[in-house]
Order: structure tokens, then sequence, then C-alpha cells
């Protein structure tokens, strides 16, 4: 028997409801695929744990993390209470600390969802976003000085590494060999003349290694257009940590639904735990609401079945997401329907254990 660890942290908001549907759809492919068992641990970390504590994470969290196999992590924020800068450090600290430097968030238009682009088909739209994770527009250096007085001043800078370009590069070129062979790198080195030009350079460089694959990139600006006005042409797509995420939420609307967008922020040297996490967030403005849409994160949970090398689960579970979007009966109102967040996860549950 394959056993698992999985450190399950639901964090806040809706990241709580949605984890609860993906824990359902990964028991149900327990049972019914042989060989694996899922050892779940749960943690209340967030603005739950920092009501009681004054913390959002106890200091030891990421030893506690360490020994698990993957992370299963709803959303964190709850920016009425505690500030996001405090909130969000876990999140950012385990894809730094765990070197999960691959991100990867895939948009795909499934069939049975409406794009809000005119004349978009099921399979129009097939990306997979590649984010280079561990540093960039995240490394938090810099300084705030003299706050809040009149000559207030602050500095965040963004670092560039030859190594962290090198290998998202180059894993996103793999990765593009094994889909339609077109890698488009995001830049904006016509205005970030230091570490967007090295991005142009290391590119440049890495480009002839890989001559069966189509390269080309765009600034960001650019590309943004044109993700609304061609998605069709883009296959793979890598770029800078903040760019890889402003370009994620673009990818989650025009397929439907930010409430669909899963994500993996992956350490592919396995020396540490990978984490899976829908793209959005704690969605203040529905928490509570029992609406939000659970297939981001059960897709996610998907992701995670696939990484630990249980691909005919993943296999399943997709499966059973894309018939849930085809019969259409049981949806959120973000796509659509009215169903509720349970009536969705027990829907995909029950088309999982073959009952539908
Ligand atoms: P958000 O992603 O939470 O929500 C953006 C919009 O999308 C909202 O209108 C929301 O209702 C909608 N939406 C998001 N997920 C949905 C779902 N599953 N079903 C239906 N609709 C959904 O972004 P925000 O409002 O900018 O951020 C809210 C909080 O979440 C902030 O504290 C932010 O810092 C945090 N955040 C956390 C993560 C994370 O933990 N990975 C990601 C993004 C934002
Ligand atoms: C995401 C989120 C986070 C990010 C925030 C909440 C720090 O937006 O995972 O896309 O910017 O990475
Ligand atoms: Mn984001």
């Amino acid at each position: 028997m394959r056993v698992y660890r999985v450190a399950l942290y639901p964090g806040d908001g809706i990241g709580v409801d949605v984890i609860r549907e993906g824990v359902k759809a990964l028991k149900a492919l327990q049972d019914v695929c042989a060989g694996f068992r899922l050892e779940f641990v749960e943690f209340d970390w967030g603005s739950r744990y920092w009501r009681r504590t004054g913390r959002v994470a106890p200091d030891d969290y990421l030893d506690i993390l360490r020994d698990f196999d993957v992370i299963y992590l709803g959303a964190l924020g709850d920016p009425q209470n505690v500030p996001d800068h405090i909130t969000l450090v876990p999140l950012i600290q385990m894809r730094q600390r765990f070197d999960q430097y691959v991100c990867l968030r895939p948009a795909v238009l499934l069939p049975g969802v409406s794009s809000p682009l005119a004349n978009k088909k099921a399979g129009d739209i097939d990306m997979m976003v590649v984010r280079e994770n561990s540093e960039g527009e995240y490394v938090n250096m810099g300084g705030h000085f003299k706050v809040g007085q009149p000559d207030e001043i602050a500095v965040q800078t963004a670092v560039h590494t030859r190594k962290g370009v090198e290998r998202i590069l180059r894993y996103s070129y793999h990765l593009a060999r094994k889909r339609r062979k077109r890698l488009t790198m995001a830049t904006k080195s016509n205005a970030q003349k230091y570490g967007m030009v090295m991005w142009d350079n290391i590119l440049a460089e890495i480009a002839p290694e890989f001559p069966d694959v189509k390269t080309d990139k765009f600034h960001v600006d650019a590309m943004a257009m044109n993700l609304v006005r061609c998605p069709e042409n883009y296959d793979v797509v890598v770029g800078s940590n903040l760019f890889g995420d402003i370009l994620t939420d673009l990818g989650g609307a025009i397929t439907g639904s930010l409430g669909l967008a899963p994500s993996a922020n992956i350490n592919p040297e396995r020396r540490y735990p990978s984490l899976f996490e829908p793209v959005h967030g704690s969605a203040p403005d529905i928490a509570g609401k029992e609406i939000a849409n659970p297939i981001a994160a059960i897709r996610s949970a998907a992701m995670m079945m696939d990484f630990l090398g249980e691909s005919e689960a993943a296999a399943l579970l997709d499966k059973a997401v894309v018939e849930n979007l085809t019969a259409g009966a049981v949806r959120t109102p973000d796509i659509g329907g009215q169903a509720t967040t349970v009536e969705v996860g027990d829907d995909i549950a029950a088309r999982v254990r073959g009952l539908k």
C-alpha cells in the first residue's frame, strides 16, 4: 500500500469550504482506486489561529510541514481583520523555503463552460502558465523609512538570479516539448532594464538547446492584451513571479471563472513537500455564503495526485469534473448555476464513485 502524508491547510474564508470538498473527492478516489492511502493532518493556521495566538502560524510551522509528502492549501487572507502582508507570509515563505520554484497554473477552457470571450469553445484556450515562484518580485528585500512622514520612503527590490531564470526556462521548455511545442516568455525589458534584460538574454542563450520548440516573447502588457484577443496562440507561457501571478487571474477569467483555476507549487527535486492550491484567494465577498466554486480546489487535488504518481486517480478526478461541467445541472453561481459548494462537491465525489 502506498501511503501519502497530506498536510491540510484550509486557511481563511472560502479556503475552508473548498478544501472540505477537495478532501471529499480525495476520499472517494482512495475508496475506488486500489493501492494507495492518504493520511490527512489538518492545521487551522491563518486568521483563526491568529485570533487565538496573535500569530498566523506557529513559529516552527515549516518544520512541522517538512515531513509531509504534500501540502493542500485553501486560501489565506482575512483583510478586514489582519493585514494581508501578515496573513500571506507563510504562503510566500513555503514557496521559497521549500524551493517550490515551479508554479504550474493551467488555463483551459473546459467543456460545458462559457468564456466571456466571444466564440470560444472548449479546448480553444489551453495554456500552461509556468510562474517562477521562488524569487523575483517576491523576495521581501527593501525597507520602509520615515513611515507616515511627508518624506516617507519605501524601497522594494526584485531579485532575479541566473540560476533561478535558467531553471524555470529549462523546466518550461521540457514541458513545451510534451505539449504543443510553443513557449512564450513574458518580459518587460523595455522598462526593467536590468532584471528583465537578463531574462531576455538567458532566453536567447537557452532557446537553441530546444530547436523543436517555437520560442517567442512579449512585453507583459501586450501579452495581457493578446490573452484576451487571441488566447489560442499560447501553449506554455513562462514569466516572473509577479507576471505569472497577474496573468493567471486573467487566465482564470478568460476560461470561465477564477473558481475553476488550479495550481501546483512544485519542488521538482522532491527535497521538500510541494504545495497544491487553487489560484484564487479567500474571497471575502462570498465567504460564509456557501457558493464558492470548489472546482479550482478539486482540480488542484488532481494535480496533487498526479505529482504523487497516482496518474490514474488524477485522471479519474479530472474526468469527474468534466462530467459535472458537461452535465451542467449542478454548478455554482460564478459559472451560471444555483448550486451550493457542498452540492457541487457531492456531485463530483459521486461521479468519482461511479454513482452517476
Ligand atoms: P480572490 O481570488 O479571493 O477573489 C477575487 C474575486 O473572484 C472575488 O469576486 C471572488 O468572489 C471571486 N472568486 C474567487 N474564488 C472564487 C470561487 N472559488 N468561486 C467563486 N468565485 C470566486 O481575490 P481578492 O478578493 O483579491 O483577495 C481576497 C483575499 O485573498 C485577500 O486577503 C488576498 O490577499 C487573498 N489571496 C490569497 C490567495 C492565496 O491564498 N493563494 C490568493 C489570492 C488572494
Ligand atoms: C496567488 C496569490 C498570492 C501571490 C498572494 C496572496 C500573495 O495572489 O497565489 O496567486 O501573489 O502569489
Ligand atoms: Mn494571485
